[in-house]
């Protein structure tokens, strides 16, 4: 049998903080194939940073629990040492495009210098090798040759942006980790940046954990969409499914937020705020805010119920027989 490139059970990650520890993934699992994209949507606060950091061990100081079982390619991750950690995975076989990232080049120095620089201290190479392989990585994010030289106030934005992308793929990783790779560009640049990515992915056979909270954006790559919800997984399943017949009411309602030409009705806005974690609500954790919510939701919480073909939802409207009827928005 072969493994799933990546194979997550059960993470849980909390931070220490004045008021109590937080936890903000609580119980995540999933996997992703080779050449796959799994796109992580949710709100801000969700928990999706977090599972990133915690693949790249970049978690910060304050972290109180990190447990649950990570695998990559069959191999165990979490319980990897760091030394080990640092000069076999991290950048090697997972690298990562950090949130906001384009602000994060040295100003005083050339983005050529920058995209070497893991090349020469991770991967060994002489000088000379790794600026001829920088210069491969700018031709694959279609940045001119002459990039090399500038400064980083020089570029726009998106050029930045398409150079952290070469950056992260320096050490030629199977797993590419995005945490809202656009979300500080604008729409044009974010399309294209889309596109790169997507080409990437398919010349490259690279795997992808695309983080936003633009449920619309991880819909343009990924093959599988997870939901996060307050630190857990309310939806998970095949992007099609999951974007055609939404299950869990909190993705309904992200997805009638999205504007839509064609629609009669404004696009609505989900009520309320994500709770906190620390005192989270009985129940499901979306009770508060759901307009479906029945007297069960605020006693039990759901577990991640079948809907369809590797299709979950955490919702007790998708319990027992006759559940895909009754899952369905009247
Ligand atoms: N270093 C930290 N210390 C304490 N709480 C944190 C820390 N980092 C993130 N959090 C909290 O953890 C939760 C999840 O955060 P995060 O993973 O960044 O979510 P997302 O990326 O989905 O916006 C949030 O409630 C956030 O405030
Ligand atoms: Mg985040």
């Amino acid at each position: 049998m072969t493994h799933p490139l990546l194979r997550v059970q059960d993470l849980r990650v909390s931070y220490r903080t004045p008021a109590g520890d937080l936890p903000a993934v609580d119980g995540v699992s999933f996997s992703l194939a080779q050449g796959q994209a799994l796109g992580l949507v949710g709100e801000s606060g969700a928990g999706k940073s977090t599972i990133a950091l915690a693949l790249m061990r970049l978690l910060p100081r304050n972290v109180a629990q990190l447990e649950g079982e990570v695998e990559l390619e069959g191999a165990a991750l979490l319980s990897l040492p760091d030394e080990a950690f640092r000069r076999e995975v991290r950048w090697r076989k997972i690298a990562m495009v950090f949130q906001a990232a384009q602000e994060a080049f040295n100003p005083v120095l050339r983005i050529g210098d920058q995209v070497t620089e893991p090349m020469i201290v991770l991967g060994g190479m002489s000088k000379a090798e790794a600026r001829a392989e920088a210069l491969r990585l700018l031709d694959l994010v279609r940045l001119p040759g002459e990039v090399f030289q500038r400064y980083p106030h020089e570029l726009s934005g998106g050029m930045k942006q398409r150079a952290v992308i070469a950056m992260a793929l320096a050490l030629k990783p199977k797993l590419l980790l995005l945490d809202e790779p656009t979300s500080a560009l604008d729409v044009t640049v974010q399309a294209q940046i889309m596109d790169q990515l997507k080409d990437l992915k398919r010349d490259l056979g690279l795997s992808v954990i695309f983080i936003t909270h633009d449920i619309a954006l991880a819909s343009d790559i990924c093959d599988t969409l997870g939901v996060m919800y307050a630190g857990k997984l309310a939806e998970l399943g095949p992007a099609e499914a999951v974007l055609a017949r939404p299950q869990h009411p909190y993705t309904r309602l992200l997805l009638a937020s999205l504007p839509r030409l064609a629609q009669e009705r404004p696009p609505q806005f989900i009520p309320g705020i994500p709770p906190d974690l620390r005192a989270p609500p009985s129940g499901c954790r979306f009770h508060p805010r759901c307009p479906q919510a029945f007297e069960r939701c605020s006693r039990e919480e759901p577990p991640l119920l079948a809907v369809g073909e590797g299709h979950t939802s955490r919702c007790w409207l998708a319990e027992g027989p006759g559940s895909s009827r009754r899952g369905t928005p009247e």
